[in-house]
């Protein structure tokens, strides 16, 4: 299923993230590294999307990092152009507004892009971005793009 998501409605100010992070977008010495920890945590396909985020210009992803350790990672213009997602975010600082971060960062750098609209592909937590950014189902959207990936 995917969801849709107005960006001419979002708040101005995103939501915060803890004062000892940092959410910001990843440098060129810290790709291969942002790359290996997607895969790690998250598996190939988000590996794959992430590095299309990278490797768009001005990139399409952002980090949240706490000192040198990598939480959470989110990218748009990966999966496809005017697509949000992947968003991971690690399994024990989850429930924290990381992910809420991550996501408006994403959809603030996309309105400022131009974007009126962002889709959120294959959603897995629905709720969340329903809670985050209003999102609503788009009717008959299964499998959607996805229906003819590679395996
Ligand atoms: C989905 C994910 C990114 C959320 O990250 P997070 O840091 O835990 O989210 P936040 O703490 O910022 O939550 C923001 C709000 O969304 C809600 N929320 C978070 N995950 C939710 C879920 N799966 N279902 C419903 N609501 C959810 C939170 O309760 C919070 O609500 P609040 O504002 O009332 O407190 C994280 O759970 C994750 O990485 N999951 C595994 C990967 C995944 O499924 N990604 C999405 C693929 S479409």
């Amino acid at each position: 299923m995917d969801m849709l998501m107005k960006l001419y409605t979002l708040g101005d100010v995103p939501p915060p993230v803890p004062a000892a992070m940092r959410l910001r977008k990843p440098l060129g010495p810290e790709h291969d590294g942002a790359l290996g920890w997607v895969e790690a945590h998250f598996g190939a396909r988000w590996r794959s999307e992430a590095g299309v985020a990278l490797a768009n210009r001005p990139v399409s992803m952002f980090i949240v990092q706490h000192r040198a350790e990598l939480l959470g990672f989110a990218c748009f213009d990966a999966t496809a152009r005017g697509f949000v997602g992947p968003i991971g975010v690690l399994d024990g600082v989850r429930g924290k507004g990381l992910g809420a971060a991550l996501l408006y960062a994403c959809l603030h750098d996309m309105r400022a892009a131009g974007y009126g609209y962002a889709v959120a592909g294959h959603v897995g937590a629905p709720g969340f971005f329903r809670r985050v950014a209003g999102a609503i189902e788009i009717p008959d959207s299964t499998p959607g793009l996805y229906g003819t990936l590679l395996r």
